[in-house]
């Protein structure tokens, strides 16, 4: 069966939607969903995300380079659709509108959410312009896991009950694990 152009980037949604918080020149702290991200380099540690140039999000990381990758779990996908659907450009109270934390990052200025399993401190090591959005690369400058979801050098994902967007308002929660034996 054939797909529209606008249904077939649907087909590989795999990575845990999370919420990105970065600051703006004043210091103001935004939160945005996201769903569009991947792992691009063991060493050093980076990561990417999908940014379309209409969000606040992108106005912040192009004047500050910096943000964190908070990885949410389905208890608070009210908050994450919350921050998907509000701008901070409307509304800058969108933060204070849900009851997430936020607290002091090691490595940078944007602040952690509190309530995230999940936590990268990146700086922003490249821009690519990909169509209507842009990617962008950010190095980890550090990372943390909620140790109840952390067990023998893995993250409980399954456990965790992080969010994999499907589309529109759908998400992938949990599953199997099927493992692999050699
Ligand atoms: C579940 C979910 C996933 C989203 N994923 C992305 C994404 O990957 N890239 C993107 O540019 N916008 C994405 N959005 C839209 C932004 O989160 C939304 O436009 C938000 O209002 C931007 O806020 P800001 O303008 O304050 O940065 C997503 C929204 C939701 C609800």
């Amino acid at each position: 069966m054939k797909l529209d152009s606008k249904d077939v980037v649907r087909l590989i949604q795999t990575h845990p939607t999370s919420v990105i918080t970065t600051v703006n020149e004043e210091g103001v702290c935004n939160a945005a969903s996201f769903s569009w991200l991947s792992p691009v380099s063991f060493d050093p540690p980076m990561v990417a995300f999908m940014i379309s140039p209409k969000r606040y999000t992108y106005k912040n990381i192009t004047a500050t380079g910096e943000f964190v990758l908070n990885v949410m779990t389905k208890h608070f996908l009210d908050e994450v659709m919350h921050l998907g659907k509000e701008s901070f450009k409307d509304n800058p109270n969108k933060i204070e509108e849900t009851d997430l934390g936020l607290v002091r990052s090691e490595e940078v200025e944007p602040p952690r959410i509190e309530e995230a399993v999940v936590w990268l401190e990146c700086t922003v090591n490249g821009m690519h312009e990909a169509g209507d959005h842009y990617i962008v690369v950010g190095e980890i400058v550090a990372a943390e896991v909620d140790e109840e979801f952390w067990k023998d050098g893995r993250f409980l994902a399954e456990e965790a009950e992080t969010l994999h967007h499907v589309d529109g308002d759908r998400f992938l929660v949990g599953g199997n694990i099927v493992e692999w034996e050699d």
